[in-house]
Parts: structure tokens; C-alpha cells; sequence
């Protein structure tokens, strides 16, 4: 009888890290880490205020003193910044300022975060949803001409993933229409158009001010608007008693002071503080992600299975909010987006798909019927196969928002090579999504 033991076969040290091999990143996870540590004189200020004034009624202390800086920070380009709890919270504020209710359309684009558009329902009104541009990722102009009917009156230009919308076509067609304009600017901290800063082009903008923002309060939301009665109508929603007092300017409104509109939707001082102190670092914060991401963008430039983000000349980025290729299949002999990522997961990268579906996969958008008040009738969305909001979907990959530069550099070397890697093992990568040597199914990143 024979005393060898079989030959096992070790996989060579390049070897994609699903079979086996050295992962090409060697940073443990997370990578992506966000918001930042507060200093000590957020923390200081924090704890001043707990022991001062943790509830702001009016427009003063931590809160006002945001919605001053927030001005500022658009270059003073919109007259009045009234804080929310949430970004949703400022959206109920601006459709309902802006006249939504039953039997009004609003249109808005069909791949963005549900938040952009979902409060419309809760106001009885109606949801149109139109294709985005391909480059921009935003709503595309043709799709959302093609989508207006008479009963079209507000139209939301959402700035996904950071990238200005064609403020120029969506602003026209407003003119031509005799539409409202909501800019939804929850990705786009500092994004600028033609030089001028995203979210002083519309009847209202909203920046969302939730943890992951570049500018955040752990929860909040800021409106902003140049038009006195959205501002009214809007702070009036959200804010009774003293901040409708002081700050409603048309009389017949103000005479709801006391009870608003019967929701109270205020930003807590505690969130007011870490928000202003966010936006003062903004600057040094972002460009070392301007820095961080266009390094990324060089080095994955030769990535044949990738389509690098592209920016337009005409706008300036500014928070960058997500780095989001898109993954071409067929440079990586057909296989999975689910596999691909598995492999990239397996290398160390922090990659995954985008997580916001389709806005006409959803119930609440697909329902032929208003799910909160039943009865009431709106037109059913529906997935729109083929469509570029489809092929973004299901093609793009989602990378950390890299933002320390240098201390981020080799980090982000190491994801380009972790990129390059599976694309020198591309035949056994192909293996292994057939099944080859592998017993179970394809793998299903979370
Ligand atoms: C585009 C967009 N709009 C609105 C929102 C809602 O903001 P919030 O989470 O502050 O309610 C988000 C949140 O992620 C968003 O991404």
C-alpha cells in the first residue's frame, strides 16, 4: 500500500482572491469612514448647549446660526435657509409650498433615492417618473418634456450622486411650461453649475443633512428658497408658534401661527451644532476628496470591464457624493455584477451595487391608487425596461468616498490593483461563475 498522501494544489500567489489567492488590499474594512470625528470644539459646543437651550423654538442660537452659514455657503444666492429634522422633512415642506396636492403631477426622475419624490404622496398628489441621462445620471430633459401633461406643475431636478442636472434644459422647460422647480440637492454639498452653487436655481432646494451627507447633522434637512411664500407656506408647515410668528411674512398666513400647519418638523440644536461644524470643514474635506476620487479615476481609466465616471466640464463636483462607475459585462466575458463584486469583496475592496432601485419597482410608485388615501387615483409607474435608469441600475458599482489625501493613496493603489487583478484572471473569474470547481451557487453580496 502506497504512503503518499495526494498532491493538493495551492493556488498561485497572484490568484484571484475567490480561489484562493493574496487579497490585493490590505487595509482591514471599513474604508469608507463617515462623518469624521468631532473636535473638541464641536464636542465643547455640544455640551454648552445641553446645559443652555436644548430646545429652539424660533429662528436663533445653533439653529440660526446654520441656516446664516448655509447662506453663505450658496454665495448668498437664495434669501432664506429654514432647517428641517430630515431632508424628507424639508421635501414635505417644499412640494407642499409649491401647491402639490390632488390632482397634481410632479416629474421626477426614475432612478434616485424614493425620499426625492415619495412626500408627494403623502400631499395626495401624483408622481411622474422620466428617464435620466446617461452622463449626468439625472433627469434627462427629453424624457421629462415627453412626460408633461397638463396637469404637470413642479418639476424635481435631483443632482444624483453629485453631478449638476442640465439646469439649463430643465429651468427652459420649466419657462416654456409654467413650471415649479425643486432641486433636490441631498448628494451635492457645494456642487456648482456654470459656476454658480446647486441649489440656487430652483422655487425651492433641499439638501438633506442625514449621517452619510457631505455636509451632516446625523439627521436634518435645510430648505432653500427666494420666494417669500414658499418660504412662508413652507416654514409654516413645519414650524408653529414662535418661528411663524417672527418669520411669516404675509399676513393671512401668519394668522396660523399659533397651531402652523399642524406638523412640527424642526431641526434639533445638538444636529444645528455638528451641521455648522461639517460645513466648516467642508472645504479642506473636500478637496482632499477631489484629490482622492480623480486619482481613482486615473488609475482605473485602462479598466476594461469599467466606465469611469464622467463630469462635465461646466460642473464643479463638489461633494462628490459616491464614486459610481458603471460595470461593462461584456469586457468581462458576461459575467454577474454579483460576482464581480463577490470577487472584488474577496480582493478586500468595500464594493457593492448602488442600494436605491428603480423608483417604479416600489409599491408605494406603482400603485394605481394613492396607498395613503385610498381612492384617490394616480397613475401607476412601471420599471421602464431599456431604459438608461434600468442600465445604470443594474451596471453601477458602488466605491468608498475616499476623502484623506494622502493619507488614502495607497489605499486607493491598492483598489485600482484589485480592479486590474480581476481583469488579468478574467478567464478564471468566467470559470468560476459557470461553476467550475466551485460547489455552490453564486455568491450574493449584501
Ligand atoms: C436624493 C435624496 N433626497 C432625499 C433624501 C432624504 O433625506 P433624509 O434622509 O435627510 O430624510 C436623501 C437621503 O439619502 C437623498 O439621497
Amino acid at each position: 500500500m502506497s504512503t503518499r498522501t495526494p498532491t493538493r494544489t495551492h493556488p498561485a500567489p497572484d490568484a484571484l482572491a475567490l480561489l484562493g489567492g493574496a487579497p490585493a488590499v490590505t487595509r482591514p474594512l471599513p474604508h469608507e469612514v463617515w462623518p469624521p470625528p468631532a473636535g473638541e470644539a464641536e464636542l465643547a459646543e455640544l455640551a454648552r448647549q445641553r446645559d443652555t437651550d436644548i430646545s429652539i423654538k424660533g429662528s436663533s442660537g445653533p439653529v440660526k446660526a446654520l441656516e446664516e452659514a448655509f447662506l453663505g455657503f450658496l454665495d448668498h444666492g437664495a434669501r432664506w435657509a429654514v432647517t428641517f429634522n430630515s431632508g424628507t422633512s424639508a421635501l414635505l415642506a417644499a412640494y407642499f409650498a409649491l401647491g402639490v396636492r390632488e390632482g397634481v403631477e410632479v416629474v421626477g426622475p426614475a432612478l434616485t433615492y424614493h425620499a426625492a419624490l415619495s412626500p408627494v404622496f403623502a400631499l395626495r398628489g401624483d408622481v411622474v417618473l422620466a428617464d435620466i441621462d446617461p452622463v449626468t445620471r439625472c433627469l434627462d430633459p427629453r424624457a421629462l418634456e415627453a412626460a408633461i401633461t397638463e396637469r404637470t406643475k413642479v418639476v424635481t431636478l435631483v443632482h444624483q450622486w453629485g453631478h449638476p442636472g442640465d439646469v439649463d434644459a430643465v429651468l427652459g422647460l420649466a419657462h416654456k411650461y409654467g413650471l415649479k422647480v425643486v432641486e433636490d440637492c441631498s448628494h451635492a454639498h457645494g456642487s456648482r453649475y456654470r459656476g454658480r452653487p446647486v441649489g440656487t436655481f430652483g422655487d425651492a432646494a433641499v439638501f438633506s443633512l442625514q449621517a452619510n451627507k457631505a455636509v451632516y447633522a446625523g439627521e436634518g434637512g435645510v430648505l432653500v428658497t427666494s420666494d417669500a411664500r414658499v418660504h412662508d407656506r413652507a416654514t409654516l408647515l413645519g414650524h408653529y408658534r414662535d418661528r411663524s410668528r417672527e418669520e411669516v411674512t404675509d399676513a393671512a398666513l401668519r394668522a396660523h401661527w399659533v397651531t402652523g400647519f399642524g406638523l412640527k418638523l424642526r431641526i434639533s440644536p445638538f444636529n444645528a451644532i455638528v451641521a455648522r461644524h461639517a460645513l466648516a470643514a467642508f472645504p479642506a474635506r473636500m478637496a482632499g476628496r477631489h484629490r482622492c476620487l480623480r486619482h481613482l479615476g486615473e488609475l482605473l481609466a485602462d479598466v476594461p470591464y469599467l466606465e469611469p465616471v464622467r463630469v462635465a466640464d461646466h460642473v464643479d463636483m463638489g461633494a462628490w457624493y459616491g464614486y459610481k462607475p458603471l460595470y461593462r459585462p461584456e469586457a468581462l466575458g458576461g459575467v454577474d455584477r454579483r460576482v464581480l463584486i463577490a470577487a472584488l469583496r474577496a480582493e478586500g475592496l468595500e464594493t457593492g451595487a448602488p442600494s436605491g432601485p428603480r423608483l417604479g419597482t416600489l409599491p408605494l410608485y406603482t400603485a394605481p391608487e394613492n396607498p395613503l388615501f385610498p381612492g384617490v387615483p394616480k397613475r401607476p409607474s412601471g420599471p421602464m425596461p431599456g431604459s438608461h435608469a434600468e442600465h445604470v441600475e443594474r451596471h453601477a458599482l458602488s466605491l468608498p468616498t475616499f476623502t484623506d489625501w494622502p493619507g488614502d493613496r495607497p489605499l486607493i493603489e491598492e483598489y485600482a490593483a484589485g480592479f486590474r487583478k480581476i481583469a488579468r484572471h478574467a478567464d478564471a473569474l468566467v470559470r468560476y461563475a459557470a461553476g467550475e470547481g466551485r460547489p455552490t451557487a453564486h455568491p450574493q453580496p449584501a
